[in-house]
């Protein structure tokens, strides 16, 4: 698939997948909006001192990245499991603008980092960040009972339906834990009607700039 970098409204990049007309984040701002969706409304969301979270798609790595420095931090020991198909090109990582817009000593590296880490088992990037990356498609996701939190950050349903089914949405309630959450800045009435039928009791929230709202479920 082809791919072209492009900045969002905060001035942070996003890839552009000019087949499917989709961008990889808001284009109203690519920061923004990890930090509204998936940090405060779902990581911030739990007080354990220890969470299992799963990404639906690394992507740019801009989710795990934003979670490892909240990991930090507040001194949360994470593991961070995250699914990729399609990963992308070390010409697309260079070209990321996040380190340069969010300060923290050693960001820089800790991108890379997520990047570089080997595919499967999990990694300690920090001493409390611990990511697995595995490449398979999201359809062929088995775990029962192993997470907290789940990040659905699939594109769009206009783009790709059939990852927003109700068969998808059960494959991540199996894999949530009792009480576990999944947030997703997605907050179609079919999707929500979808996971409602997969199990979830679904929450309406309001969304990052730009999206009045987003969705939080939970098992
Ligand atoms: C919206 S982007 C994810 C953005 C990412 N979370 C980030 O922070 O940059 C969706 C991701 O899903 C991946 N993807 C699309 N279809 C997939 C599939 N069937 N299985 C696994 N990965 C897939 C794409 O390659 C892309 O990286």
């Amino acid at each position: 698939m082809k791919r072209e970098i492009s900045t969002t409204s905060d001035g942070s990049s996003t890839l552009f997948v000019p087949e499917l007309d989709e961008h990889y984040h808001s284009v109203h701002g690519a920061i923004q909006e990890s930090n509204h969706v998936f940090i405060d409304a779902g990581y911030h969301f739990f007080k354990n001192s220890e969470i299992n979270v799963l990404e639906i798609g690394l992507g740019t790595g801009l989710n795990a990245w934003l979670t490892a420095i909240e990991s930090t931090k507040k001194s949360i020991k994470t593991y961070y499991t995250s699914i990729e198909k399609y990963p992308i090109t070390e010409e697309e990582i260079q070209s990321l603008n996040y380190p340069d817009l969010v300060t923290t000593n050693g960001n820089k590296d800790l991108l890379l980092k997520i990047h570089k880490a080997n595919w499967e088992g999990f990694t300690a990037l920090t001493p409390c960040f611990f990511l697995r990356k595995m490449k398979q498609d999201f359809k062929s996701i088995a775990f029962k009972n192993e997470f907290d939190l789940i990040y659905y950050d699939a594109f769009a349903p206009s783009a790709q339906p059939n990852l927003w089914t109700t068969h998808m949405f059960s494959l991540m309630f199996k894999a949530l834990k009792e009480n576990g959450v999944l947030v997703t800045y997605c907050a179609k009435g079919q999707v929500k009607r979808n996971m409602k039928s997969a199990g979830f009791t679904v929450e309406a929230i309001p969304g990052p700039p730009g999206k009045r709202e987003m969705t939080r479920a939970k098992k």
